[in-house]
């Protein structure tokens, strides 16, 4: 297995990436924004994005994005194959792609936005911190790729304040503590997101 700084001689990936991202999203149901082929192809080219392979099969991706005139960026769209699943590789992918983004943008917040305890276990690891939203970037052009998660309407309806996932950051700026713990409880984010999906969709099934 290869994990590599993406380039041009990716593009051809740009398929199976996003229809691996629209069907994961359809299996899981939540929590998951559509991205294009357009779009991927654009993020495999500017040198901001990882992408694994085993010989030459799609095994997984992640990209960087910057926001808020570089004091942001994002580690988005994280995706595994369902075949190579399970195996550590979304961890490695991880690494990767935080160590790049520590490289190329030193002094910016690294953060991200997720429903999946897998994805909130490997921030943790790596020292991001569960935030409010009002932490987070306000550029709108990040909130507006929410517009195709199927939980968009909960966004609009709490003004950006609130959803189904949860926002966490990386502040290469603040120190770690000694009591920080580097561990998620899953069972406390199990329960969080249960509340959440009572409150907000239970609230969007009595409006419809
Ligand atoms: C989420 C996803 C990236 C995980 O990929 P993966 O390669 O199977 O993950 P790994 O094997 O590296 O596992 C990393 C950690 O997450 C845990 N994990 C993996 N899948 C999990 C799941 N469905 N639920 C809870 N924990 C999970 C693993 O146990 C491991 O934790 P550990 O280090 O404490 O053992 C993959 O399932 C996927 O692509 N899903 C669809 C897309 C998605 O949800 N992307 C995230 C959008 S925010």
């Amino acid at each position: 297995m290869r994990i590599v700084i993406a380039n041009a001689s990716h593009i051809k990936y740009a398929q199976i990436i996003s229809d691996t991202i629209t069907e994961s999203a359809k299996v899981r149901g939540t929590g998951i924004a559509k991205r294009t082929p357009e779009y991927i192809l654009k993020r495999l080219q500017n040198g901001n994005a990882v992408i694994a392979l085993d010989g030459e099969k799609f095994a997984g991706f992640c990209y960087i994005e910057v926001w808020g005139h570089n004091k942001f960026v994002a580690n988005s769209g994280l995706i595994v194959h369902p075949d190579f699943r399970n195996l550590g590789l979304a961890k490695k992918i991880k690494e990767r792609i935080f160590k790049l983004s520590r490289e190329k943008f030193p002094d910016a917040k690294i953060f991200g936005i997720t429903t999946g305890l897998a994805v909130m276990k490997m921030n943790y690891e790596l020292g991001y911190k569960p935030v409010t939203f009002s932490e987070l970037t306000d550029d709108p052009e990040f909130w507006k790729g929410c517009q195709t998660c199927k939980n968009f309407d909960v966004l609009t309806r709490t003004e950006q304040k609130m959803c189904l996932c949860t926002g966490m950051l990386y502040d290469p700026a603040a120190k770690p503590k000694a009591t920080d713990k580097k561990e998620v409880d899953g069972k406390v984010f199990k329960r969080l997101k249960s509340i959440k999906e009572q409150l907000f969709l239970k609230k969007k099934n009595k409006d419809e």
